[in-house]
């Protein structure tokens, strides 16, 4: 199922985006074979009966017509989603949606009942406070499993300060607000975190939920939720999903009666993605070299909202040896308005092309136009 390491897409591509960069000042770029790839690689898994693709993390035309292709399904968190899904994927089933909203109004739940969405709760405040919603409703439960983890303390999901899911400690309760609503269970749901590289996380989660399934008589679901990190460098070795699908039978064998689903976001598209934009001026402060581009934070906001690293390089001078240290910088006026900090990189001048790598989750959907500056156009290959 995995396949071997091979060169970067876009160093095989290069010339594509190359010619992308002559009609764009700044764009991004999807690389379509290398979604379906990534699907095709998590949908093999024998452990795994559904792959919901969480469209928080792109939700690119072509990229969510590439993945419903390729077999996934669809974790949607508003009605904004399901509503874009629906334009544009008119003939996508209602079952290949789970609706997960959080601390959401009154009206959004009933408007997903009223579409006939699956439908998860992740607080018992809903049944306690709309029962009558409820009655007859079949339902997933987002659990907090007091597992994860994640890349940044903003994406942890479980414990204490994170706001999401039922306490482990709440079931009982859980279990009588259901039954007086007159609702079922059918599904027993959690999210752990994001950019968590450790294949056994799932096992403990699958583990963690097992408490709250096995008080459901209807419960044939564990959704265990996305998270998978993606390599940040090229020569980084990629999520072991054979080690995860190994940990997930072992798993179904204890647990026969349960069907698995995964909910990825980031490793279906991550890497599938990158930023292209041009060098704008070049500055030398103090010991400091800037190199400024002409998008920044407006289009990528993760190193500045999570310190995250994102692989930046000349792709104009791609064989050019590195001879200084650089600061990649953009056009916003805030001094976290960085894309990459102390990277060693060629001598750069203005009109490069600079590429930023693994751009395809989390960049075009954070997006702002902070500054009225326009977010870049998405271009698929
Ligand atoms: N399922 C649920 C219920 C989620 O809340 C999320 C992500 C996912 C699945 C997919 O997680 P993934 O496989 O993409 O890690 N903006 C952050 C990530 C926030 C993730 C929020 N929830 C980032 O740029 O790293």
């Amino acid at each position: 199922m995995q396949r071997k390491q091979e060169t970067i897409w876009w160093l095989r591509k290069r010339d594509e985006l190359l010619k992308v960069a002559g009609r764009h000042l700044n764009a991004y770029v999807y690389d379509l074979e290398s979604i379906e790839n990534a699907a095709r690689d998590i949908l093999s898994m024998r452990s795994v009966s559904r792959v919901l693709y969480a469209m928080k993390a792109n939700f690119n035309a072509d990229v969510l017509r590439t993945l419903a292709r390729s077999g996934a399904d669809f974790d949607c968190v508003s009605p904004g989603e399901v509503r874009h899904l629906r334009e544009v994927l008119p003939d996508n089933a209602k079952d290949r949606i789970l609706f997960t909203p959080n601390f959401a109004p009154r009206d959004e739940y009933e408007w997903g009942i009223k579409e006939g969405l699956r439908v998860t709760l992740d607080n018992l405040y809903p049944l306690k406070a709309w029962p009558e919603l409820f009655d007859g409703q079949r339902l997933f439960i987002r659990i907090d499993p007091n597992q994860g983890g994640g890349h940044h303390e903003h994406v942890v999901t479980v414990g204490k300060r994170s706001k999401f899911g039922v306490s482990l400690s709440e079931l009982d309760e859980l279990k009588y607000l259901v039954g007086a609503a007159g609702a079922t269970v059918i599904g027993i749901h959690a999210h752990s975190g994001s950019g968590i590289n450790e294949p056994d996380n799932w096992a403990a989660v699958a583990d963690a939920l097992i408490e709250a399934a096995d008080r459901f008589a209807d419960v044939t679901v564990l959704d265990l939720g996305g998270g998978f990190g993606v390599p940040e460098n090229r020569g980084d070795v990629r999520f072991d999903l054979s080690a995860l699908d190994e940990r997930l039978m072992a798993f179904k064998k204890q647990h026969p009666k349960y069907e698995l689903w995964l909910e990825p976001g980031r490793y279906l598209v991550a890497v599938a993605g990158v930023l292209l934009a041009h060098v704008t001026q070049l500055k030398g402060k103090s010991e400091m070299r800037y190199v400024g581009v002409s998008t920044g934070m407006n289009s990528l906001i993760r190193p500045a909202l999570y310190g995250a690293y994102h692989e930046i390089v000349n792709l104009t001078r791609i064989s050019d040896e590195a001879t200084e240290t650089v600061t990649v910088v953009g056009p916003i006026c805030e001094s976290g308005d960085k894309l990459g900090t102390d990277r060693p990189f060629p001598r750069s001048q203005e009109n490069d092309v600079i590429l930023i790598a693994n751009a395809g989750a989390y960049g075009r959907v954070m997006s702002s136009s902070y500054n009225l500056r326009d977010i870049p156009p998405e271009i698929t290959l």
